[in-house]
């Protein structure tokens, strides 16, 4: 008796220590997701991000918030939160921003732990993320990025990270998906040379089909002709508030269930409740954890546990008390339980029977897509901070928040070089063309540098010709000749276009900054869509006058 008490004693602490309880590694085959043990993973989910602070405005028609809180660095908010997330059966958590140089541990143990994973979205509000108006994948993007997966890759419960969430809109802003294919393809090779397993993802807004296909087959495309998945994403999330109240699989998703039918990566509904008529019943959960849709979708996310303000309504299904202490459920979170611990998803196919990922070759460019396979280069850190140190003018801003004024800094810069013979070509990207300067992959403020260098020199260094208001110093180390800076710069810019794999920034975070902020509308989209996009644009943030500038001078 009691050898075998001992025995198990042992047994039990060995199979913790070595990790047997551990959560399941989630994999892909084909277009669906598995666990380890060979069964189809569907993700039943929660959006767990409490809503930064909004400052409306008539440039923030969305109300999309300016500031974060981390979810997952305040682990008594986590313990508190972490019963009824169990309560409510999901399996995974979507969390729209996090701070890298904060500690994740406790959350992300618990939340392991628990069995439940975690999809990160990598950018940030405001300059974090990329500008739907004037995309760039640019070094401060990169470093954020991967200074974001740095933190989270020792953790087993990441089931993968969003490269973007919304950035496309529009059909006139599908120029944008080159730049959202450039960033999957260096963090997917980033994840490969840190032998991270972690899936990369896009979260599209929901939108006419007549572009959202094209986008959502362009992001899962091969370029080289060789069926590779290295410019593909790997998780396609769709934001869909269709079903409303109670709905059917006939009204609200046998459209987007045939319009999917052949795609070739795992799918889910990256956010779904739609609020127009509370409380929510959440039944489409029956439909979309079904045989009806699983041929097509692994689950999904619903928005959100914590409250969420819209122009609508609330979309919580929790009350936090002012104290913090205390977590009250509304009936939305009991419907919510009810319909996952009721879904039963059917098994299948088999993991061999779904065979390997097919990458079929891109969608033509058009109006409904206007992104080139000619994707941006990778951000090369150490060729923009070569240059940026021999440039002959450098921003030198006496405030420590850029992005309040490096838009406007570039557009007087780029308006003035213009009348000065020179053009802004070399920070310009076009995503339709495929053309992107030299430049064009440094964070904001080495191109500021740079435009402010070449007005400088068009003014034959003229002192005066560098000062911007006091935001410009002349920099004492620079070649001393207008040629010896060219061949300087050029030689920090030998392989402008190269794409390689990038490493991890020397700190966390970027070393630029985007510029000013401001809201972006789109037109046409049904009023559901504007409203899903109020509380999600967590991520998505504009910089609109950086191009404004540049396209001024062109
Ligand atoms: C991350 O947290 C650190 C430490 O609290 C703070 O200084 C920094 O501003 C935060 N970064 C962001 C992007 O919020
Ligand atoms: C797309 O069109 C809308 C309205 O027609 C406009 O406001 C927006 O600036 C355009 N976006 C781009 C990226 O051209
Ligand atoms: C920086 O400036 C932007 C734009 O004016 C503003 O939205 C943001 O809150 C500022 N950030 C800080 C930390 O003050
Ligand atoms: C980008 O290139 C396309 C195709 O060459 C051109 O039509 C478009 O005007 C360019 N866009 C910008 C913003 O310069
Ligand atoms: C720098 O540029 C900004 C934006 O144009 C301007 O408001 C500011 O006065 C300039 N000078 C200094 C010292 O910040
Ligand atoms: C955003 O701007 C802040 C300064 O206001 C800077 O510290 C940070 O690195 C910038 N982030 C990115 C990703 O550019």
């Amino acid at each position: 008796m009691r050898t075998t008490v001992c025995a198990t004693a042992v047994a039990l602490a060995a199979a913790l220590l070595s990790g047997v309880s551990a959560i399941s590694k989630v994999t892909r085959a084909g277009r669906y997701l598995y666990t380890a043990d060979g069964n189809r993973f569907y993700i039943k989910g929660v959006a767990y991000q409490e809503q930064g602070a909004v400052v409306a405005s008539a440039s923030n028609p969305f109300l999309e918030p300016n500031s974060f809180i981390d979810p997952l660095a305040d682990g008594t908010s986590c313990a508190r939160d972490l019963p009824y997330l169990q309560q409510l059966g999901v399996n995974t958590i979507r969390v729209y921003s996090v701070n890298s140089s904060l500690n994740h541990d406790s959350c992300m143990q618990a939340l392991s732990g628990a069995g439940i994973y975690t999809i990160i979205d990598l950018s940030l509000p405001l300059n974090g993320s990329m500008d739907r108006n004037a995309p760039s994948w640019s070094t401060n993007l990169l470093d954020l990025y991967l200074g974001t997966i740095n933190a989270f890759s020792k953790y087993d419960n990441v089931l993968a990270y969003n490269v973007g969430n919304e950035v496309v809109i529009a059909a006139n802003g599908t120029a944008a998906a080159s730049y959202i294919k450039a960033a999957a393809r260096d963090v997917k090779t980033y994840l490969t040379s840190i032998s991270s397993s972690a899936l990369v993802g896009y979260a599209a807004i929901d939108a006419d089909s007549s572009w959202r296909q094209p986008l959502a087959n362009f992001l899962s495309c091969d370029i080289s002709g060789a069926n590779s998945g290295a410019t593909a994403i790997d998780l396609y999330g769709l934001n869909n508030y269709e079903w409303c109240g109670a709905s059917t699989f006939q009204a609200s998703y046998s459209g987007v269930e045939s319009d999917f039918a052949s795609y070739n990566i795992p799918a889910y509904f990256s956010e779904f409740g739609c609020i127009t008529s509370p409380p929510r019943l959440f039944t489409e959960v029956g439909a979309l954890l079904s045989s009806q849709m699983s041929p097509v979708w692994s689950g999904g996310i619903a928005f959100s546990y914590f409250p969420a303000t819209s122009a609508q309504g609330q979309f919580g299904m929790v009350t936090i008390s002012t104290d913090g202490k205390t977590v009250t459920t509304s009936s939305d979170f009991t419907n919510l339980q009810t319909q996952y611990g009721n879904a039963t998803p059917p098994n299948t196919p088999t993991q061999s029977g779904a065979g390997s990922t097919v990458y079929p070759v891109c969608p033509v460019q058009s109006a409904d897509l206007l992104a080139s396979t000619t994707l941006p280069p990778t951000p090369n850190d150490a060729a923009c901070s070569c240059l940026e140190s021999s440039l002959s003018c450098q921003f030198t801003p006496q405030t420590t928040n850029t992005t309040a004024i490096v838009g406007t800094l570039l557009d007087t810069a780029c308006s003035l070089l213009g009348q000065s013979g020179g053009n802004c070509n070399a920070i310009a990207g076009n995503g339709t063309s495929g053309v992107y300067g030299p430049v064009s992959m440094c964070d904001p403020n080495t191109k500021l540098s740079f435009v402010m260098s070449e007005y400088y020199e068009a003014n034959n260094r003229n002192a005066q010709a560098c000062s911007f208001a006091g935001n410009g110093t002349v920099n004492s180390h620079a070649p001393s000749t207008v040629s010896a800076a060219n061949s300087a710069a050029s030689s920090c810019l030998t392989n402008p276009s190269a794409t390689f794999t990038p490493s991890a920034p020397a700190t966390t975070g970027g070393s630029g900054s985007g510029g000013s902020s401001s809201g972006t509308h789109s037109s046409g989209a049904v009023p559901i869509f504007n409203d899903a996009r109020s509380l999600i644009g967590l991520t998505v943030a504009v910089v609109f006058s950086v191009v404004g500038g540049i396209l001024t001078v062109a």
